[in-house]
């Protein structure tokens, strides 16, 4: 994407001041999601970026990596796979434990989530709209990985760089990042 591109994108994303906290400035990408055109630019441009790619299945962070994981994989015609907050998956689950400034979280998918292909391990593709801290991301790429699949590369739409959240994923596997803040 050039620079006017990524103008167009950013600013169809809302910034909201001092929201969950003070001094934080929220990411609000419902206001892309709201924009059909801004939405469907972005997907074409994450089309482009992965169709010639081998990719088996595209895995989403709960919630809003669904959004665009999900869309994303539709338009791919590829298989989608939810990573998704302790408790909320229905059948075997393995997790991945990450810590936060305060206490610690969990993502978690389905055991079976990436059924072997046979000739080749799956290649997923891993997505969630933002990355800051990285602790969820992270968590995300080793639970594929302990899932028996390999995370080609983590895409994201923005990626809040001061916090190098990507910092650890990069040091085994590709990030792409659509904004830059
Ligand atoms: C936000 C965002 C990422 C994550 C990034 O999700 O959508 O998933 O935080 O933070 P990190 O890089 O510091 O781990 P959140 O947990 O707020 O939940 P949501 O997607 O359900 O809104
Ligand atoms: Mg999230």
């Amino acid at each position: 994407l050039n620079e006017t591109d990524k103008a167009y994108l950013l600013n169809s994303i809302r910034d909201i001041e001092d929201f969950p906290k003070p001094g934080i400035i929220f990411k609000d990408i419902t206001t892309l999601l709201g924009d059909e055109k801004a939405f469907n630019f972005l997907l074409d441009h994450l089309s482009t970026r992965y169709e010639n790619q081998e990719i088996d299945y595209i895995a989403g962070i709960e919630s809003r990596g669904f959004i665009f994981g999900a869309a994303l994989a539709a338009r791919l015609r590829k298989r989608f796979v939810p990573i998704r907050k302790p408790g909320k998956l229905p059948y075997t689950t393995i997790s991945e434990k990450y810590s936060l400034e305060y206490g610690v979280d969990e993502v978690a998918i389905h055991i079976d989530a990436f059924s072997s292909l046979g000739t080749h391990k799956p290649k997923v593709l891993l997505i969630d709209d933002l990355i800051a801290t990285g602790g969820t991301a992270t968590a995300a790429v080793k639970l594929i990985n302990k899932a028996g699949a390999h995370c080609i590369e983590a895409c994201f739409i923005i990626n809040l760089t001061f916090l190098q959240g990507d910092l650890d994923i990069k040091k085994t596997t590709p990030v792409y990042s659509v904004l830059e803040v």
